[in-house]
């Protein structure tokens, strides 16, 4: 076993807007772990391979893209090649092209390594769509957070409308529900509630409840290990 190994991971994976993100960086924060992003890898390609005249269904290129990328988190700001890319990459374009680089096996493998090396002492917090499936299989606890579809298309929304950016509830429905689809349905690595996860639905519960329940699940695998 390699002491890279030894560090606990919590993977938490879920569907788009479910607040996955928000509950995750509060639970590393909480317990002093590393925290991964992994949806923001694949906005950063989505991101790169736009500024590169690159289509977001060229698998070939955009594994060449990935192995090309220097990516640094720094303090919840992301830079890709030096640059300041946040702003970029959190728009609903990205997120549509996301969606739409993650279905090439080619990339999901290129970004692989990536992923795995976030795991460092004392212990991580993962959250994406195969967090607990494919890149952290031995994770000591998974958990598969969702809420309704209008739930999530009303916290985008209004997430989108404080930033001062325009918005529409219908495009926003239809979008969360094309990249559900396109997440649960794609032959590599779809979004799945697996049998081992704790399935916690915020739709009628808040951020702070989402992350009591996994603080209070973690501490009892801790206990039991
Ligand atoms: O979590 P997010 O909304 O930032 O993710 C954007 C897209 O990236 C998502 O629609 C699918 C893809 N993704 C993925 O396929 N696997 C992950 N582990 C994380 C994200």
């Amino acid at each position: 076993m390699s002491e890279q190994t030894l560090w606990p991971v919590i993977a938490i994976d879920g569907p788009s807007a479910s607040g996955k993100g928000s509950v995750a960086e509060l639970v590393a924060k909480k317990f002093g772990f590393h925290y991964l992003d992994s949806g923001a890898l694949y906005r950063l390609l989505a991101y790169a391979a736009h500024t590169q005249s690159v289509a977001w269904s060229d698998a070939g290129k955009l594994a060449a893209i990935v192995s090309a990328m220097a990516i640094r988190f720094d303090g919840g700001e992301i830079y890709l090649n030096g640059e300041h890319v946040s702003p970029y990459i959190r728009t609903e374009q990205m997120g549509k092209g996301a969606s739409e680089v993650a279905v090439h096996p080619e990339v999901r493998a290129a970004l692989l390594e990536t992923q795995r090396n976030f795991r460092e002492s004392p212990g991580l917090v993962g959250d994406g769509r195969d967090i607990g499936s494919v890149i952290f299989p031995d994770a000591v606890l998974k958990v598969f957070l969702t809420a309704g579809v209008e739930t999530r298309a009303q916290r985008r929304y209004d997430q989108l409308v404080n930033r001062g950016e325009t918005a529409n509830y219908d495009t926003i429905l239809e979008d969360l529900r094309q990249r559900d689809l396109r997440d649960t349905q794609r032959s590599s690595a779809p979004l799945k509630q697996l049998p081992d996860a704790m399935l916690v639905d915020t739709t009628k519960m808040n951020i702070a409840q989402a992350v009591d329940m996994i603080v209070e699940a973690f501490k009892k695998t801790a206990k039991n290990t």
